[in-house]
């Protein structure tokens, strides 16, 4: 289908669908999200210290890798000021939601990732939790998105097994400054996403290893992050502080890229472990599942994760999982691919980034937590999209972003319809409130549903926003 056409029958929808079908259950949470290095800026102020995307971008370049240009995050979209985000809390307060996921640097809490504590930067945060509890906004705070201290990664970073306690120490930081206020943390978001953007995709084409190896080697991390996170929680729950903590998975219902084809549609449980069950299975059901790991192990023998680690794993179980949502995984049996499985690059909507729009998938997803792994609360951290079809250029000071507008609506539809059929879901954000810096790709990408001019720092809310809103005020009917 052509984009015209394509765009026409989503504004058919559109219309036709006027009326929001489900009501949310009480207390539900509904927010927009950012990540700390996606959108702060400010790389050098108040005495933090470098990350990991500090020097990926700025000093390896990794943006050239795959836009073909270097680009930062050393100014984002700015809001580490106080004069921009408090701008920016209006418009989340105009918008109506009751959340905000953020996440705080680790760079600015613990310049060195260990030892002396910054306390510029703890006010900075604590300044932020209280303008946003003044606004009536709640505060989601993720400890870790993907942005480890500099001097931590020139340590070994997730691969060495200390980082299990510089993470722990962290995160008692964190607690013991901000657990009164805050009553949600997150400990990590999208294990293993992180050393796919970063480290497997941007060295695949210098590395000499072969990409299985490189795929197998990276489990080491991931469950160096789990680790981490089980530490945490623990942490977090002897300290009794009254709020809960859960963890963030990137979660994609596998499906064949041809279903008629029965290389692919045989290549789907493996993908499904490798990609999903690879992180629920161990912290729900304490092991990692069987296929994939066996197939780790065939290129990297000394993953061997001890029975102890597996036991703490499952023991120190969040208290909600934090769902990012996109879009389906269409899976390809490939014998080049790490494992003989893609699902990497494998898109058959021209014009979506991440896959193709089917909030069906988001509902088969909220039924299967709900069936397999014991109705665990849940709240969708992430949902939104980018589409490459223009749709978010600026004409005429407005931004007439139909199709994420449609997803947007489609998805929080799917979402209640599961939350009515008994899924234990507690709450909806949006991937995101402003366009940012969205790693790899630089500025090329944009989630918002308020459009910024990365010059100018200009704000303007898209569509998008105008329809979240209306669901929101229908919501609070
Ligand atoms: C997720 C990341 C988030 C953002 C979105 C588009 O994987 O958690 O930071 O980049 O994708």
């Amino acid at each position: 289908m052509n984009i015209t056409k394509h765009t026409a029958t989503v504004l058919a929808t559109l219309i036709t669908l006027n009326v929001f079908s489900q009501k949310a259950l009480p207390d539900f949470l509904w927010g927009v999200a950012t990540a700390a290095y996606q959108v702060e800026g400010a790389y050098q102020a108040d005495g933090k210290g470098e990350s990991k995307w500090d020097f990926l971008s700025n000093k390896v370049g990794v943006t050239q890798f795959i836009i073909g240009q270097k680009q930062t995050g050393n100014v984002a979209i700015n809001m580490y000021d106080r004069t921009q985000y408090l701008k920016d809390i209006q418009l989340m307060k105009e918008l109506g939601v009751n959340c905000y996921r953020f996440s705080i640097a680790w760079s600015r809490i613990i310049p060195q990732g260990v030892g002396a504590v910054n306390e510029k930067g703890i006010a900075h945060y604590h300044q932020l939790i209280k303008d946003l509890k003044e606004a009536g906004i709640e505060p989601l705070v993720t400890l870790y998105h993907f942005d480890l201290p500099q001097a931590l990664v020139e340590k070994g970073g997730w691969s060495n097994l200390e980082s299990v306690q510089w993470y722990k120490n962290y995160a008692d930081v964190i607690f013991k400054n901000f657990g009164k206020e805050v009553k949600k943390f997150i400990t990590f978001n999208e294990p293993y996403i992180e050393f796919f953007i970063a480290d497997f995709l941007v060295n695949a084409p210098q590395s000499k290893q072969p990409a299985s190896l490189r795929y197998a080697n990276e489990m080491i991390n991931v469950h160096h992050e789990l680790m981490a996170s089980a530490e945490a929680i623990k942490l977090y729950h002897s300290l009794n502080l009254g709020g809960m903590i859960g963890i963030t998975f990137n979660l994609s219902p596998c499906v064949p890229f041809d279903p008629n084809n029965a290389e692919d549609v045989k290549a789907v449980p493996l993908q499904d472990e490798l990609l999903n069950r690879i992180v629920l299975d161990p912290v729900f059901k304490g092991s990692y599942p069987a296929n994939a790991l066996a197939a780790i192990q065939k290129y990297s023998p000394s993953f061997q994760p001890s029975a102890s680690d597996m036991q703490f794993i499952a023991a120190n179980k969040p208290d909600f999982l934090g769902i990012n949502f996109y879009a389906p995984a269409q899976v390809k049996h490939d014998n080049n691919a790490p494992m003989g499985v893609t699902w990497m690059g494998n898109n058959t909507d021209s014009i979506q980034s991440n896959g193709p729009v089917r909030p069906e998938e988001l509902y088969n997803l909220l039924m299967r937590i709900k069936n397999e792994y014991n109705n665990v609360p849940t709240i969708i951290t992430e949902n939104g999209a980018s589409f490459n079809n223009n749709e978010d250029s600026v004409v005429d000071g407005k931004v007439n972003d139909v199709l994420r507008a449609d997803y947007i609506k489609r998805h929080i539809d799917a979402a209640l319809k599961a939350q009515h059929d008994g899924a234990n879901l507690k709450g909806y954000i949006v991937w995101s409130g402003w366009d940012n810096f969205e790693w790899v790709f630089g500025f090329t990408k944009r989630f918002g549903l308020i459009h910024v001019d990365f010059n100018t720092q200009q704000r303007i809310p898209k569509q998008s926003y105008y329809t979240y809103q209306s669901i929101l005020e229908q919501q609070r009917k």
